[in-house]
């Protein structure tokens, strides 16, 4: 027990906007392994010297996930909030390949809802829960 407590958590983030932004900021401040994932290349840049990794892909293309692999995580984290389809694609893809953990933000409780019932461990609800 005390070795795997000692095993430093994979996380990767997809999303580094406001939210997947902060818990990438967060994670890495705890000293986790963090790869952080953004199709845009300049929410990328930002995160070079934070996260551990910090990679362009689109993350609803299942080749570009498994290219800059992604099944070697533990926990997935998904910060694509205002794109409801690609967020949903995302976690479609990422429960194919066999993540064991993924958490997803949802931006409402129809995206909620469908986060659910495709395989999504935790979804986080922050507006609503407040
Ligand atoms: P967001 O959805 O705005 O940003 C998500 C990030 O995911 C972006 O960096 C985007 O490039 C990336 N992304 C999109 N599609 C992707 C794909 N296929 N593969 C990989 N990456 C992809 O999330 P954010 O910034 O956390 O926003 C959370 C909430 O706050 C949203 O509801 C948004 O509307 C709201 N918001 C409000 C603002 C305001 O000024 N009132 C400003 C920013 C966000």
């Amino acid at each position: 027990m005390d070795g795997i407590k000692a095993m430093k958590q994979e996380f990767a983030v997809i999303g580094l906007g406001r939210f997947g932004g902060a818990i990438c900021e967060e994670l890495s401040r705890e000293g986790m392994n963090v790869l952080a994932v953004d199709i845009d290349e300049q929410r990328v840049n930002a995160f070079k010297n934070i996260a551990s990794h910090a990679v362009i892909a689109d993350a609803t293309d299942e080749e570009a996930l498994k290219a800059i692999g992604i099944q070697n995580i533990d926990h997935v984290i998904v910060a694509i909030v205002d794109n409801i389809q690609a967020s949903i694609l995302t976690t479609v893809v990422l429960t194919e390949l066999g993540i064991k953990r993924i958490t997803v933000k949802a931006q409402n409780d129809y995206h909620e809802k469908i986060l659910n019932k495709i395989g999504a461990d935790v979804v986080v609800h922050p507006e609503r829960d407040m």
